[in-house]
């Protein structure tokens, strides 16, 4: 009897042991790596990480540049622990604090009470981590950032969990007696789970939300990405099985009437075979590739070419390929293992000869995401022995580093699209895009873009009415890539006539505005700030609980109401302009703006500072404002970007009715000979005579690349 009553008793110890909850669970030790940038381990991290992979060298000269900063205290509550094969990690929260980030997400901004399993796939109608960009990097309001650097399928309780030994545990309530009973306790912290042995974590400080994605860029990403100015021109994607005379004549209609085009895209029909792939121009719809991309390539319009990295039969180094792959077919075409050099050796020396050399100017990189049913399941193997699981969260970032290379080691920048990504990728030069096609969460996808250190299109495709296109046209103008995807549907800018004038005027609009936007895309590169900013970037956009006088309501505190929402469908592009895009059936939206003087874009006037506006703004325009002080570089609208050399008169509009100086970046426009110096950096500059009117003088930089000549300003603010 006895026995039997011992024997329990010490497995209930033992037991008890193993259960005792954060006694089990090491605090992280933070080991400093540049001005503002932590490390921490636990465990055996994997060898295959998403920053391996993205393989950038930090920017420490601007990370320097942003300063020092100190420790975040609270992170020192931070915890690790493996089990079961799995690491589990555990971050404090504060009580107001939010947070951003956590992928590409298409429903909210704010992530506070969510949960997310990140996993590379197509988006599918639902925010739930499953997305083309599942980066696992959160952004606090409190100035920090987090960063879990690992190609798994993280699972992400963002203030959802609840500990019993919780410091700041919530109150215990009675749901039959208690009416404002909590369905959500308060949780105070992140809890992450990620399923390996162990994890790699960065922390990102910053005297606010912008500086920590600064850091984060600069640090994982190596800075961001300076597009060629083409990229930023428009973009239009013909259909799939186009030849080159009706590509050509689609050109032409463009000139003829009036609408610019930087880059032409070739959906999957410019190869003989497509789904999967030989990567081998169409003998009938492309007789002679040289000769089309030269007619193309005289008036400076580029092309983009359409690929998926699934193999044909029929692709020239199918059988040299063949012992690369994977154990899985996608569209029964063998799946390259790209991270072995054969394949990327295969892939370069046939893309070089067959595209690159031949004027190609970059690809569409499709269908590296899911979704899960067209794409190898997670019992595939690979002959490199990385997991089918890690492979897909690695994939599309690897592919995009890869094809980034071929163009640099020819000192000529790229500008694409890829459908899947991950952490580290700020400076590759890709733009994600998908085919969901819902206008106002692809407005908050670009907000969120922001956070994660990747760029975005709300490509337009097609409309069911001449109001949803030239909403979704003016959106696309205001974004990172400015596309028209008419590979299934044909789809003009000119398709719907009684808006045609409008989409072009936006289009245009979109031309004049490339000096504003190189200059933003500048900054990028040289100090991490995202070209397209979520407003929870943007200093003056916050909530302080200090502030609030009375209860918090709509009579009181408009403005902190407004921003305590969710607001994901404005955005900040550059340092200057704030987007407020409509959507098809609207004629009046609200615009929460940030606290400082703010103009309307097109006639100059004053429109609040702080406020909550409720604007009807007509269909014809996009709603634009502008921060006091707001200089905006402008070219004259041009059918095509200008060529490297060109020089041009710039007109440039200010906004207020204060004094301000600003900068204007400028290089050759296509090569990489702006990371040795050779840029040019103009001082724009506002002040008032002694009459008390306002003037503006530019000073040019001095033996260094400028394209801009004869200067205009224009007052807008009367
Ligand atoms: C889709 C892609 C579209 C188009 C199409 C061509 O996967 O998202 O934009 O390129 O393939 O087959």
């Amino acid at each position: 009897m006895q026995v039997r009553l011992v024997v329990p008793g010490i497995i209930y110890f033992i037991l008890l042991l193993s259960f005792s909850g954060s006694q089990a669970q090491e605090a992280l030790q933070w080991q400093p790596m540049a001005p503002g940038v932590w490390k921490a381990v636990s465990g055996s991290p994997d060898k295959v990480t998403p920053l391996g992979v993205a393989g950038n060298i930090p920017n420490s000269t601007a990370l320097q540049k942003l300063g020092d900063i100190s420790f975040p205290q609270s992170l020192g509550q931070s915890y690790a622990e493996q089990f079961e094969h799995k690491t589990f990690l555990r971050f404090p929260l504060q009580r107001e604090e939010q947070l951003y980030g956590l992928g590409l997400n298409f429903k909210t901004v704010q992530q506070r009470g969510t949960i997310r399993e990140l996993q590379v796939d197509h988006y599918g109608n639902g925010d739930n981590g499953r997305t083309h960009a599942p980066v696992p990097f959160y952004v606090s309001d409190k100035g920090y950032g987090i960063l879990v650097n690992a190609a798994r399928h993280i699972k992400v309780y963002a203030g959802i969990a609840v500990r019993k030994d919780s410091e700041n545990p919530p109150e215990e309530m009675n749901r039959n007696t208690q009416r404002n009973w909590n369905p959500q306790p308060y949780s105070d912290n992140v809890e992450v789970i990620v399923p390996a042995e162990g994890a790699e974590i960065y922390l990102f400080a910053g005297n606010n939300t912008l500086e920590v994605v600064q850091r984060y860029n600069l640090f994982a990403g190596g800075g961001g990405v300076l597009p060629p100015k083409w990229g930023l021109g428009f973009t239009h994607r013909t259909p799939t099985l186009f030849s080159d005379r009706e590509v050509m004549n689609e050109v032409e209609e463009f000139e003829k009437r009036g609408y610019p085009l930087s880059f032409i895209g070739l959906e999957p029909g410019w190869q003989t075979y497509s789904y999967p792939n030989n990567y081998v121009w169409d003998k009938d719809r492309f007789p002679q590739p040289d000769q089309f991309l030269q007619k193309l390539l005289d008036k400076n319009i580029r092309v983009n070419l359409w690929i998926n990295p699934y193999i044909s039969s029929k692709s020239p180094f199918y059988k040299e390929m063949l012992p690369y792959t994977g154990t899985h077919t996608v569209w029964a075409g063998p799946v390259p293992d790209l991270t072995l050099p054969p394949v990327q050796k295969l892939f370069r020396d046939l893309f070089i000869q067959q595209h690159i050399s031949k004027g190609v100017s970059g690809y569409k990189i499709d269908e590296t995401d899911g979704y899960d049913v067209w794409l190898w399941p997670n019992v595939a193997k690979f002959p490199s022995g990385i997991g089918a699981d890690q492979m897909r969260q690695i994939y599309g970032l690897t592919i995009q580093k890869l094809t980034a290379a071929w163009f640099k080691e020819r000192n000529q920048r790229t500008y694409g699209l890829s459908r899947a990504s991950h952490a580290g990728a700020s400076s590759l030069p890709y733009v994600i895009y998908n085919d969901y096609y819902n206008h106002r969460d692809f407005i908050t996808a670009l907000c969120n873009s922001s956070f994660i250190g990747v760029l975005w299109t709300p490509e337009a495709r097609s409309s069911k009415t001449s109001e949803e296109w030239l909403r979704r046209m003016q959106s696309v103008c205001f974004s990172p890539m400015a596309m028209l995807n008419a590979w299934a549907d044909g789809t003009k800018p000119w398709t719907f006539p009684d808006v045609a004038n409008e989409v072009k005027e936006v289009m245009q609009l979109r031309m004049q505005l490339l000096p504003y936007l190189y200059n933003s895309f500048s900054q990028y590169a040289f100090e991490g700030k995202p070209p397209v900013r979520a407003m929870n970037l943007e200093p003056g956009f916050s909530f302080e609980a200090t502030e609030q006088k009375g209860d918090l309501n709509s009579t009181e505190n408009p403005y902190e109401m407004a921003v305590k929402k969710d607001i994901r469908d404005q955005y900040m592009l550059g340092d200057y302009l704030l987007v407020a895009p409509m959507f098809a059936g609207d004629t009046k939206r609200t615009v929460v703006l940030p606290r400082g003087d703010w103009y309307d874009f097109y006639t100059g006037e004053w429109v609040g500072n702080g406020s909550v506006l409720e604007i009807t703004p007509g269909l014809s325009k996009i709603p634009l404002f502008v921060k006091e002080g707001g200089m905006i570089p402008m070219i004259p609208a041009l059918l095509h970007t200008p060529k490297k050399g060109a020089s041009l008169p710039l007109t440039i509009r200010y906004y207020g009715k204060t004094e301000h100086t600003s900068t204007l970046y400028d290089d050759d426009g296509e090569s990489f000979d702006y990371e040795k110096g050779e840029f040019g950096i103009a001082t724009l500059k506002v002040s008032k005579n002694k009459k008390g009117l306002l003037q503006g003088t530019v000073i040019l930089p001095k033996n260094k690349p400028f394209s801009y000549n004869k200067f205009s300003w224009e007052f807008m603010t009367k």
